[in-house]
């Protein structure tokens, strides 16, 4: 059995400790709004927070969340002033590696709440995103973050 804490509600999981922690999420939990991108950890669709920290869901063994606090997209809440900045700059195009660039991108904030340029490119540079939404990103984040 697994126990873990996702967003807030306590779970306990009969899952293989091998099976991706994106897999728990989506199909244990129905937590679909983490996305399989690659499926290898190389473009961050899957971006999920463990104890805080921005974690490939999709290499991540649901074992290494046991006793652990795992925050989703959607434990933003949908009021999370990146979530407010995404709609304001109308960052999605397709939409498929946005939720995993918000949890990168709140964890960004959440260590360091007034980020530099180089700061933003080094926390984003491994989320991939085919329609080359970058420019506007970096803008959304600069405006939850007061520094726009
Ligand atoms: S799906 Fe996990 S990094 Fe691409
Ligand atoms: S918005 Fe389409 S992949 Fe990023």
């Amino acid at each position: 059995m697994i126990r873990l804490t996702v967003n807030g509600q306590p779970h306990t999981l009969d899952a293989d400790p091998d099976m991706p922690l994106l897999w728990a999420l989506r199909d244990l939990l129905d937590l679909t709004g983490t996305k399989f991108g690659c499926g290898v950890a190389q473009c961050g669709a899957c971006t999920v927070h463990l104890d805080g920290q921005p974690v490939r869901s999709c290499a991540t063994p649901v074992s290494a969340a046991d006793g652990a606090k795992v925050t989703t997209i959607e434990g933003l809440g949908g009021e999370h002033p990146l979530q407010k900045a995404w709609v304001e700059a109308q960052v999605p195009q397709c939409g498929y590696c946005q939720s995993g660039q918000i949890m990168s991108a709140a964890a960004l904030l959440a260590e360091t709440p007034k980020p530099t340029d180089a700061q933003i490119d080094a926390a984003m540079e491994g989320n991939l995103c085919r329609c080359g939404t970058y420019p506007r990103i970096r803008a959304a984040i600069k405006r939850a973050a007061g520094v726009a």
